[in-house]
């Protein structure tokens, strides 16, 4: 572990012990939460958020679905939120509910921070938010990342996550002369043509990939998480099949970590890496700058040959994306107009505009000063043992760990389902899945925003008080399961 930063992880899980109980839970049939308390959190929606549901009902009119980002889609219909501090969100019709979701990862230092504030609005008054020309906030923020992130030698920034893993994929491939890809079933990088594959769950290949070119995900691959085996036998048969440009992963498994990787895994596919000749890129989205200032890179003492970035490199403010590494690589992102024959070709009418770069370098310099990273992962150390402790207290099969500031707390097992068992999951993934909904449902009734009812995040805003309050509000909840003890 190399230690020039905290880290948000206090201990690294044991990872066997996990699985064993997200295994037991996903074998036996699920138990939700009793009917008349569901019902009950149910009507909360309907008696108190009437404003969101007139704002959302009319939405529909015009956007496809009510909502313009899937993690707003929540049951029994999204909530329009009108104002955002530090812990906590509160709605058009002024509920006030304590943000585990945290947009998705991106805002450490809390909602809304105000300090980073005030510094953008002062950016907005001397040159607004873009003008297309250099602005020195871009030389700062690729300066600072490298501080934190040695192995970023060279930083491009970009408009999104999904934006970057394209650029890294494509670096790789114009670097290395090879056509592979190699991806973990399940992990979530963007919505590229090439990417939507084997997205969420593992081994369904091409399963939600309409309206995409079989052609265009011809060339990547997923193994089974953890397998180390079948990437290694994968990598072998690449050799004659085009060969493998990169292994990209989550360092701490796919989906945030849902699927959690032991220790010594990034460490092993850096190994089979630089046997096969291929790039190993980190998928640092989510992790980068969460995880430490060093990102997981530093807390697994792994080093990338690229780097993707998002959410926490802009601090919560507009067009998150970057990607960054070792020189020889990144001067395939070479800027200007021409081509040499070598150039992976990257764009961007706003990319590396001054307000991005200007809020995500003081953002990280803020995290540094206040040890925001250190802080959250407390905050989701106290979350986990008082959610454990409760699932012990009530004798439930559910589930609760951490990877520092990123907490699981499945109830359903809904994101252990996979192909191997594919009858299995065709009978189970929709009850399943309804009952994470649900779960969902029932923690905002009762005052706590999740991420898909089965994820949090937590930020530096998230005091001992905080959690405290937060986990009287689960215990509400996960009480009222079906045939709980006691
Ligand atoms: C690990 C990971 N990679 C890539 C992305 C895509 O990033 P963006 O939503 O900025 O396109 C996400 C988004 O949640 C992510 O979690």
């Amino acid at each position: 572990m190399n230690s020039t930063y905290p880290s948000s992880i206090s201990a690294w899980h044991d990872t066997d012990e996990i699985y064993a109980r997200l295994y037991a839970l996903v074998k036996q049939p699920i138990r939700p939460l009793r009917r008349d308390r569901m019902n009950e959190a149910l009507r909360y929606f309907e008696e108190n958020c009437t404003r969101s549901k007139a704002l959302t009902d009319e939405a529909k009119q015009y956007i496809p679905g009510g909502v313009q980002h899937n993690l707003a889609f929540n049951y029994p219909f999204p909530i329009a939120i009108e104002r955002a501090e530090g812990a906590y969100l509160w709605d058009v019709d002024g509920n006030r509910y304590i943000d585990f979701l945290q947009a998705g990862g991106p805002t450490m230092l809390g909602s809304n921070y105000a300090p980073l504030r005030e510094i953008i609005a002062n950016l907005l008054q001397s040159c607004g938010p873009v003008t297309g020309l250099f602005h020195e906030y871009e030389l700062k923020l690729a300066k600072l990342i490298n501080r934190f992130m040695p192995s970023v030698e060279m930083f491009r920034m970009l408009g999104s996550g999904t934006e970057s893993v394209m650029a890294a994929t494509r670096a790789a491939r114009t670097f290395t002369r090879k056509r592979k890809i190699i991806k973990v079933g399940g992990a979530y990088h963007g919505w590229s043509d090439a990417m939507v594959y084997g997205l969420h769950i593992p081994g369904t290949g091409r399963m939600e990939a309409k309206g995409i070119p079989r052609g265009a995900s011809s060339h990547t691959q997923e193994f089974y998480p953890n397998d180390l085996g079948a990437l290694r036998r994968l990598m072998i048969r690449n050799r004659l099949r085009g060969g493998t440009a990169a292994v990209i992963v989550e360092p701490v498994g796919p989906e945030s970590g849902t699927r959690p990787v032991p220790f010594d895994f990034n460490q092993k596919v850096r190994q089979l890496c630089d046997e096969f000749g291929a790039l190993l890129i980190f998928d640092e989205v989510v992790t980068g700058f969460r995880l430490g200032m060093g990102g997981a890179q530093a807390y697994f003492d792994v080093r990338p040959d690229l780097t993707v970035f998002g959410k926490c490199i802009t601090g919560g403010y507009p067009m998150a994306g970057g990607v960054g590494g070792r020189r020889d690589i990144m001067m395939r992102f070479a800027a200007g107009i021409g081509g040499t024959g070598e150039r992976a070709y990257v764009g961007g009418t706003l990319s590396a505009n001054p307000l991005s770069c200007a809020a995500g370098y003081y953002a990280l310099l803020e995290m540094e000063r206040t040890n925001a990273p250190l802080i959250a992962g407390q905050a989701g150390d106290r979350l986990t043992r008082g959610l454990n402790a409760m699932i012990a207290k009530y004798g439930l099969p559910y589930v609760a760990y951490n990877q520092g500031s990123i907490v699981h707390l499945e109830t359903s097992g809904t994101m252990l389902l996979d192909f191997r068992n594919p009858l299995k999951l065709l009978k189970e993934v929709k009850p399943r899945k309804h009952m994470m909904e649900e779960m969902g449902a029932a923690y905002m009734a009762n005052g706590i925003v999740t991420l898909a009812g089965s994820r949090m995040y937590t930020s530096m805003a998230d005091t001992d008080e905080v959690i405290d309050d937060a986990l009287e509000c689960f215990e509400r909840v996960l009480s009222s399961a079906e045939n709980v003890r006691g």
